[in-house]
């Protein structure tokens, strides 16, 4: 139950078009531009790929418009794991894994972070267990990749804006495929 290159390719271009609940992109249009800003960042090609994948687990498990406005956490930083594992690495898979503690880890250690977020991720950050205590925020921060999954997370907030350009959906899966070789030559 591995997703291969065909099979990422498939979910964007079959579910690309849903909006990104309660933001003004599209999901597609933010893993482009998700990725497109690790890249600018100079990030390496892992961090751009899980950039590009954070939420490919909204894209597997579709709930339907805004689901936070129904009191749903859709658990999504774990839903592709099960497939992303036998073909990419963890500087890929433990970034996607953490970027929803990575937002409650950083509403505690940055105070103005939590006045950033957008009406969405409020309202989702108290469904997905809320700002982190400080003893929380320092036992998440000591995390092998928590430093990349906050990264990830600065990139996740901006990449909502309306008609921004990026490159576009085959710059990434190529991007992908790339990390796929070197992990499988490992
Ligand atoms: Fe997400
Ligand atoms: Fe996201």
């Amino acid at each position: 139950m591995a997703l291969n290159l065909d099979d990422i390719r498939g979910l964007f271009e079959a579910h690309g078009q849903l909006a990104y609940s309660g933001e003004p992109v599209t999901q597609l249009e933010h893993a482009l531009q998700s990725g497109a800003l690790a890249e600018s960042e100079g990030a390496a090609e892992e961090l751009v790929a899980a950039a590009f994948l954070h939420d490919l687990g909204h894209l597997l498990n579709r709930q339907g418009e805004t689901p936070t406005a129904r009191g749903i956490d859709d658990l999504h930083q774990y839903f592709a794991l099960p497939f992303l594992r036998p073909v990419l690495p963890e500087a890929v898979l433990e970034p996607i894994r953490l970027h929803v503690d990575a937002k409650r880890c950083l509403c505690a250690i940055d105070a103005a972070y939590f006045g950033k977020l957008s009406v969405d991720s409020v309202r989702s950050l108290e469904l997905q267990g809320g700002i982190f205590t400080d003893d929380e925020a320092q036992v998440f921060l000591k995390k092998p990749f928590a430093e990349d999954a906050l990264r990830l997370r600065r990139w996740d907030d901006l990449a909502k804006e309306a008609n921004r350009a990026t490159p576009d959906l085959d710059h990434y899966l190529n991007l992908v495929s790339r990390v796929m070789e070197r992990h499988a030559a490992m």
